[in-house]
């Protein structure tokens, strides 16, 4: 019996490889997204492939779009044994150039959106006593740094989450990964939002900061080496509670690991923003 996945935010970037990457390795996999009208050209490379791949409609930001999904991912296979919570965007700006509401709508989506789609999740998993759930994470899950303080503490607090569902989810046999890129070369750094305000106190900064990134990412990793990352991590039957991925990624989470605190906010600056 194939193995029955949901990838979400699967119309582009890491997603979209995952998505197609999980299809080659024989899952059945629903690649949703919360357009459909951007699933037709996984479509042709499934067709072109053989895959089973299915694009299906979850908006991560709306209970009932994710009932609608889940449902008819049940209703087709009455099992699941793979989630991949990969949707998310880039909030840009300073803490000062956020509205409350600019940081409770990164939080929607980026940790919100998470939780509703395991806890939808989990009856099933908990009955079958199998399952796989993975969150993608990012390095920005682990170090702090100025200009995209949203986005980072989204990533923090989805980072505590995971840790935390592995204890609790491991009795019933459902494993829980984190897998944390570094830069990747994605739409993220061209559809990002911009915070409301942008407080002319921070625009040196935040330009400096944000072209940094933009530079970054046209060099980054391939949202392929990501994909296939995700297929190794879950291949595994005790996979590791988190999967960094990228040089850049590896080179920061081993500072983090082997510096102090002060000598970690020094590096970055350093190596970031001097
Ligand atoms: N690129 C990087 O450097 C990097 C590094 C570390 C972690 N990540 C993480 O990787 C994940 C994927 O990002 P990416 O780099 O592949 O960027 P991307 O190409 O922009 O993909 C983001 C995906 O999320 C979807 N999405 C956004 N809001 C959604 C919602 N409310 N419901 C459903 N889908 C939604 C987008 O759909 P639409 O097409 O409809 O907008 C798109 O499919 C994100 O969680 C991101 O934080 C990225």
């Amino acid at each position: 019996m194939d193995k029955v996945a949901l990838v979400t935010g699967s119309s582009s970037g890491i997603g979209f490889e995952t998505a197609l990457e999980l299809g080659r390795n024989g899952y059945h996999t629903y690649a949703t997204m919360r357009d459909i009208s951007k699933g037709s050209k996984i479509l042709e490379i499934a067709k072109k492939e053989n895959l089973k791949i299915k694009v299906i409609e979850l908006d991560v930001n709306d209970d009932q779009s994710i009932k609608n999904a889940v449902k008819k991912i049940l209703d087709e296979n009455k099992r699941l044994d793979l989630l991949v919570n990969n949707a998310g965007y880039f909030l840009v700006g300073c803490l000062e150039d956020m509205t409350e509401k600019d940081l409770k709508d990164q939080f929607e989506t980026n940790f919100f959106g998470v939780v509703r789609i395991i806890q939808s999740v989990l009856p099933t998993m908990r009955n079958q006593k199998s399952g796989t759930i993975v969150n993608v994470s990012s390095v920005a899950g682990r170090i702090g740094f100025p200009v995209t303080p949203g986005y980072i503490s989204s990533k923090f607090a989805l980072e505590g989450l995971s840790e935390s569902m592995r204890y609790e989810l491991a009795p019933f046999g459902i494993k829980t990964i984190i897998i944390e890129p570094g830069v990747v070369k994605t739409n993220l750094f061209t559809t990002l939002k911009k915070a409301t305000k942008a407080d002319p106190a921070y625009k040196d900064i935040t330009q400096k900061v944000l072209s940094g990134l933009i530079m970054m990412s046209q060099m980054g990793t391939q949202p392929q080496e990501v994909a296939s990352t995700i297929v190794k991590a879950v291949s595994s039957d005790n996979p590791l509670p988190r999967y960094p991925v990228g040089n850049d990624a590896a080179m920061f989470l081993e500072a983090k690991k082997v510096k102090t605190d002060i000598e970690f906010e020094n590096y970055i600056k350093k190596e970031l923003f001097s």
